[in-house]
């Protein structure tokens, strides 16, 4: 809601199993993942469910996958008892929210974003042409939804689906939000604050609407989230009353741009599994060696003796992220100098690679040895989100007019 981060905001994030991760997902998201979960409420998960919209045809590896993916987090820091670290299958609520969901959802929306044409056309050899698979972003949606997030960390690609996430949430909450009698209850719910917010509530509301300063609305934001003695439903008339004329069953995330560290791959383009230029989290060290020694370098240097350009060699795009000033002092001269061979110039990056992976291996290892410990973390990271899901269906169903079960 308010768009300061604080304590109290939540993040939730995915990823699809894709089996064994790489560098590239170490730096672009897991590095960002272990930070958030210091100062955030973090929900992160495996969406298998994802993986079958394009691989219903060869599920046999998905649930092999779920398990090396999530060991992986885990070594990189991923913290079971920092964040919920769930699979997305093992919490069935986000498909009833998903169906709940298709119905208000127009099918020009989904057939707008990017990714559905993009990817179709990419991966040819599957039939993509599947509702499952149209439906691939509003499955996201409820996933994010599901726990009220307010920050969702994705990469440059996701932002459409988090866009199709606010316009979602925007049209539920217009359509269902509206109760009978929803002034006097919100009126009703700022008395409850107490007398000295309920003032502050309505001057900060009234700065708002009657003249659209923004600094009001995010500072009664802030002051809304702040309170501890207002229910659930009172805190959704008190935000929704503050923009508009109904409840704010599902507000609306946003998304929280990984910070495009690109990591370079062994060729100089982005680290990516389709390049086949990865270190992966778990590589040998021997294999990381060998692999950097066989890197191509500033085709200029063709003899020792030639010098060279930095900036046309991929290696030297490692020692950006690697190195400190001194080395990089040290490759940039050599290199230009002929100072120094490329067999050396590799040698830094050999060692800080190797240095980076080994507690990570050695984590990765404790959790091979004990695959039990990962399925119990899942397990119980699934029923903690459960719970949460719980009681955010419950709130869409009874916006919803459903017959209430019991
Ligand atoms: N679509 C995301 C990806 O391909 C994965 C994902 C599924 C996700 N559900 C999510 C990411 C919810 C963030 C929030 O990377
Ligand atoms: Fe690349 Fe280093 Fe060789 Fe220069 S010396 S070409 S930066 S590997």
């Amino acid at each position: 809601m308010s768009t300061t981060p604080s304590q109290n905001q939540r993040v939730v994030s995915g990823m699809r199993p894709t089996g064994k991760l790489h560098l590239g997902h170490y730096h672009g998201v897991l590095k960002n993942w272990v930070d958030m979960q210091m100062n955030h409420e973090c929900f992160f998960f495996v969406a298998d469910w994802h993986a079958l919209t394009t691989h219903y045809e060869t599920p046999d590896g998905i649930s092999k996958h779920v398990e090396d993916m999530t060991i992986d987090w885990l070594a990189a820091g991923i913290s079971p008892s920092s964040a919920t670290v769930f699979v997305q299958s093992h919490v069935p609520e986000h498909a009833e929210l998903h169906l709940l969901l298709s119905m208000i959802t127009p099918l020009g929306w989904l057939e707008r974003v990017p990714t559905y044409k993009d990817q179709q056309e990419k991966l040819k050899e599957m039939d993509l042409a599947t509702y499952g698979f149209l439906g691939y972003p509003l499955l996201q949606s409820a996933d994010i939804l599901m726990y009220k997030a307010d920050m969702v960390p994705v990469g440059e690609d996701q932002v459409p689906h988090i866009e199709l996430t606010r316009e979602i949430a925007r049209r539920f909450n217009h359509l269902y939000g509206r109760e009978p009698g929803f002034e006097d209850k919100a009126e009703a719910a700022a008395n409850k604050m107490g007398k000295k917010s309920a003032r502050l509530y309505r001057e900060l509301r009234k700065q708002f609407q009657e003249k659209g300063d923004q600094e009001a609305l995010e500072k009664a934001q802030a002051m809304l989230e702040a309170q501890q003695n207002i229910s659930l439903g009172d805190r959704e008339r008190l935000f929704g009353y503050l923009e508009g004329a109904g409840k704010i069953i599902l507000p609306e995330p946003m998304a929280a741009l990984t910070p495009a560290a690109k990591m370079p791959g062994l060729d100089g383009q982005k680290m990516s599994k389709s390049y086949g230029n990865t270190i992966s989290l778990r590589e040998d060290p021997k294999d990381v060696e060998t692999k950097i020694r066989k890197m191509p370098t500033d085709p200029a240097r063709a003899r020792r003796t030639d010098p060279g350009t930095p900036e046309k060699c991929p290696v030297w795009q490692l020692h950006e992220v690697y190195s400190n000033d001194d080395v990089r002092k040290w490759a940039d001269e050599g290199c230009r100098s002929a100072g120094i061979g490329c067999i050396d110039c590799k040698q830094p990056v050999i060692e800080a690679v190797k240095a980076e992976l080994a507690p990570i291996q050695e984590r990765a290892r404790e959790y091979e040895e004990n695959r039990p410990l990962v399925r119990s973390i899942l397990h119980e990271g699934s029923e903690a989100a459960r719970q949460v899901a719980r009681e955010t269906l419950d709130g869409v169903l009874e916006a919803m007019r459903f017959l209430h079960r019991d």
